[in-house]
């Protein structure tokens, strides 16, 4: 009998059937810690592993891979992989593969979450009410803006920006977007960025964290929002330049941002962005629901034992290997 592929898993799954699959066709090592390994644990435990189940807190890079000469594929187990070095990846032979789809639903509702809590201040109403704060009702105490009639500009609009754009028009919102294609059937508008900035109420962002999405919301950008405008962002930290959001909040440049993402995450609870005014900040809950994330983890085996049983994974990022696998 062939010996089974060594896999290490770098978190417990919340999929109990995904990973029975992978103990009886691999041989298994799980982290079993609620922290994530650090780099050297990382590196110890995938030394001898020809594939990897990692989650986006592993940073895949040239160093480890070097460290790894035996791994063939390496399955992220979210739909961004700016936590994997994919062009070290290809020139190794090592597929890359993420888990698109699964998520986008789970993840726009997180995006419209956040667009309703921020537009109608929960976070500090909710605060008030527990600090003792609540006094008499007030007419103009704790105002928000109106969702519904209002402009959302979507930047990116991919599977996810596509889902919370369909969720604005079941708003009443009208929706502008700006991508580098027209897409087809996009319920909106395609505009250029500083007409989206200048014309949206709200702005939510859908991005993937590549180099030229690095800290593209910056003191410009803030800058030709509008006053009362409301930004979201569900995507990646590293997209804003979180200096500047803090300048933009605390001058009343924009009205308010409710960030799902930050750069680092965990956020140190000391970190001055905290203290900027109307700021609501989730810690990266787009996709963590019961059935997303046990989805996730079922399409993040599904790539993974295809890859090690030699055939294309269905959502592969880096084409390229493949083809030199195959050469
Ligand atoms: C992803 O899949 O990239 C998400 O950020 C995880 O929630």
């Amino acid at each position: 009998m062939a010996e089974r592929p060594r896999v290490f898993v770098s978190r417990t799954l919340p999929a109990p059937q995904a990973v029975e699959r992978l103990r009886e066709a691999t041989a298994l090592d799980v982290w079993s810690s609620p922290r994530p390994p650090t780099v050297d644990e990382l590196r110890e435990r995938v030394a001898g592993c020809e594939g990897v189940l990692t989650m986006l807190t592993e940073a895949v890079d040239a160093r480890l891979l070097d460290a790894c000469p035996k791994l063939r594929a390496v399955a992220n187990m979210a739909v961004g992989y700016d936590n994997i070095d994919v062009t070290a990846a290809s020139e190794r032979g090592v597929l890359v593969t993420n888990t698109p789809g699964v998520l986008t639903e789970t993840t726009a509702d997180m995006a419209f979450a956040l667009l309703l809590a921020a537009a109608r201040r929960l976070a500090e109403g909710e605060a008030a009410v527990r600090g003792g704060a609540w006094g008499p009702w007030d007419p103009a105490w704790l105002l928000g803006h109106d969702v519904s009639g209002a402009t959302l500009g979507i930047v990116g609009p991919g599977r996810i920006g596509g889902a919370v754009a369909r969720r604005a028009r079941g708003f009443g919102m009208r929706v502008l977007y700006r991508g580098h294609q027209p897409v087809d059937g996009f319920p909106g508008e395609r505009v250029s960025l500083a007409e989206l900035l200048g014309r949206s109420d709200f702005v939510s962002v859908h991005v993937p964290l590549t180099p030229e999405t690095t800290h593209m919301f910056n003191a410009a950008t803030f800058a030709q929002m509008q006053p009362h405008a409301v930004f979201v962002n569900t995507a990646r930290g590293g997209i804003v330049d979180q200096v500047a959001l803090r300048e933009a909040l605390v001058a009343g440049r924009i009205a308010a941002a409710a960030l799902d993402v930050t750069d680092p995450e965990p956020l140190p609870p000391d970190d001055p962005l905290l203290s900027a005014p109307h700021l609501l900040v989730a810690p990266h809950l787009g996709s963590a629901t019961r059935a997303t994330r046990r989805r996730m983890a079922e399409l993040a085996t599904d790539n993974l034992l295809a890859a090690l049983a030699g055939e294309r994974p269905e959502h592969l990022v880096n084409p390229e290997a493949w083809e030199r696998r195959r050469r």
